[in-house]
C-alpha cells in the first residue's frame, strides 16, 4: 500500500534504509510493528467495500498486513522488482512459487545441486499431484538444453548451491527455459540481493529465504517470492497464499524489515572474510579441496565475478581428508565457530550437510549434489577475520 516510485532514483544503500517507510501520525524513528490479526471499520458498509477490493482497507492479517507490506515493499525496492509476496519461510515461499503455478501433468526441470528441502519438494511432493520433476547437472548448458528440448512449465534453481557452491548462467538457462515455455524461478538465499538480481538477468521469479543473510542475526524465520510479473503474483501466487496460508508474522516481518537496513554491510563484509579463510584454506594439508567461487580455481569463477556483483558469496564450502570422521573431530575443535545449520548469520557457523542439511538424500543423491562425506560448508559471519583463520587453524592442526 506504500508508494515506492519514489524511492526509484535511490541507490541501493538508501533503499535498504528508507524504502517501504509507512509512518505513523505519532512520527516514530523506527518503523512501526502492527501485532494485529484483524481490523475494525467504520461500518458494515466499509467492510463490505474492503472485501469487494472497492476500499483500500486491510482485512485479515493472512491477507496481509502493514508490517508485512512495509517488509514486501523494502525488499522489492532493494531488489529492484515491481511485486514481492512475503511468505512465512523460505520453504514457504518455494513451494508456493513452484505449486501455485504447477498443474497436473506438468513438467519442472531443475538443478540437481539444490538445498534438501528444495530437493525433497521438487522430487518427492510436487509428483504426488502428477507433476513430473527432471534434474540436471546446473552447471552443464548442454543437460540443461537437453531436458529443454521439450516443453517444461518451470525450471528452478539455486546459484551458489547450497553447500556445492555450484555457479548456474542465469541468462543462458533463462533463454534456454524461455524457449521450452517455462517459468524460471531462482532461489537467491545464498547470493542474497546484494549481490545478485535474478530478474535482471532474465529470471521470471526470485524466492529468499528471508532467515538467512536478510535476518542476518539468527532470530526468525521469513521468506519472499518477487517477480515483475503482475498476472503471476496477483493472480497465481497471492490467492495461493491467501488460501492455503503460509503468512509472515508481522513481528517477523518486522525483524527482516530492520535486518534490510545492514544487509550490505554485513554481506561485504563476509564475503572479505569468506575470500581469506579460502586462500587460508586452500593452504592447508589436512584440505583436499576448497570450493569458492571468488577463488580462480573455481569452475565458474569468471561467470560467479560477472553475475554476483564481484563477490564470491559469503559461504566457502571444502573437503577434508578423512571423510565424515576427519570432518566431525575438525567440527568438534572450534571455539568460536559455531556448529549449526543456518547460514548467513552475522556469526560464523558450520555444518556437515551429509548428516544434516543433506541427510534425507541418498549417497548417491548427495554425491550429485556435491556433497561427500567429508565436506564441509561455512557460513562466513562479520567477526575479526584474524580469530577466524586462527580458531580453523588450531581446529585442523
Ligand atoms: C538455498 C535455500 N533455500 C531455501 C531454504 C529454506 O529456508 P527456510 O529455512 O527459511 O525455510 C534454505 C535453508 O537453508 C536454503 O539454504
Amino acid at each position: 500500500m506504500s508508494d515506492n516510485d519514489k524511492t526509484k532514483n535511490w541507490r541501493p544503500a538508501t533503499r535498504q534504509v528508507r524504502a517501504g517507510v509507512e509512518r505513523t501520525p505519532f512520527g516514530e524513528t523506527s518503523e512501526a510493528l502492527f501485532l494485529t490479526s484483524g481490523y475494525v471499520y467504520e461500518s458494515a458498509e466499509q467492510a463490505e467495500k474492503s472485501f469487494t477490493g472497492e476500499e483500500d482497507h486491510y482485512v485479515y492479517s493472512r491477507y496481509g498486513n502493514p508490517t508485512m507490506t512495509q517488509f514486501e515493499d523494502r525488499l522489492a525496492a532493494v531488489e529492484g522488482a515491481k511485486f514481492c509476496k512475503a511468505t512465512a519461510s523460505g520453504m514457504a515461499a518455494v513451494f508456493a512459487a513452484l505449486a501455485a503455478h504447477l498443474k497436473t501433468g506438468d513438467r519442472i526441470v531443475a538443478a540437481q545441486a539444490l538445498f534438501g528441502a528444495c530437493y525433497h519438494v521438487i522430487a518427492n511432493i510436487l509428483p504426488q499431484w502428477g507433476i513430473k520433476a527432471e534434474f540436471v547437472d546446473g552447471a552443464d548448458l548442454d543437460a540443461w538444453a537437453q531436458a529443454l528440448s521439450t516443453p517444461a512449465q518451470a525450471v528452478f534453481l539455486e546459484t551458489p548451491s547450497n553447500p556445492a557452491l555450484s555457479i548456474i548462467d542465469i541468462v543462458a538457462v533463462s533463454d534456454l527455459a524461455h524457449q521450452a515455455g517455462a517459468l524460471v524461478v531462482v532461489d537467491n538465499a545464498f547470493a542474497t540481493t546484494v549481490l545478485q538480481h535474478p530478474l535482471e538477468l532474465g529470471a521470471d521469479v526470485v524466492t529468499y529465504s528471508a532467515t538467512k543473510h536478510i535476518d542476518g542475526q539468527g532470530r526468525t524465520l521469513g521468506g519472499a517470492i518477487l517477480s515483475n510479473n503482475e498476472d503471476y503474483i496477483e493472480n497465481t501466487v497471492a490467492p495461493f497464499l491467501r488460501q492455503t496460508g503460509p503468512c509472515i508474522s508481522p513481528f517477523n516481518a518486522w525483524v527482516l524489515t530492520k535486518g534490510l537496513e545492514t544487509i550490505e554491510l554485513r554481506v561485504t563484509r563476509q564475503c572479505e572474510n569468506a575470500l581469506a579463510i579460502a586462500e587460508f584454506l586452500s593452504t592447508q594439508d589436512a584440505i583436499e579441496d576448497v570450493i569458492y567461487p571468488g577463488l580462480k580455481n573455481h569452475p565458474a569463477h569468471e561467470l560467479a565475478m560477472k553475475q554476483m556483483s564481484g563477490h564470491g558469496g559469503t559461504i566457502v564450502a571444502f573437503h577434508v581428508k578423512g571423510g565424515k570422521e576427519a570432518a566431525f573431530r575438525i567440527m568438534n575443535k572450534l571455539e568460536i565457530i559455531d556448529i549449526s545449520n543456518n547460514l548467513g548469520d552475522a556469526k560464523s557457523l558450520i555444518t556437515h550437510p551429509a548428516t544434516t542439511t543433506h541427510q534425507k538424500m541418498t549417497a548417491d543423491e548427495q554425491l550429485a549434489a556435491g556433497i561427500r562425506p567429508g565436506t564441509i560448508r561455512l557460513s562466513v559471519g562479520i567477526e575479526d577475520v584474524r580469530d577466524l583463520i586462527e580458531d580453523l587453524e588450531q581446529a585442523l592442526a
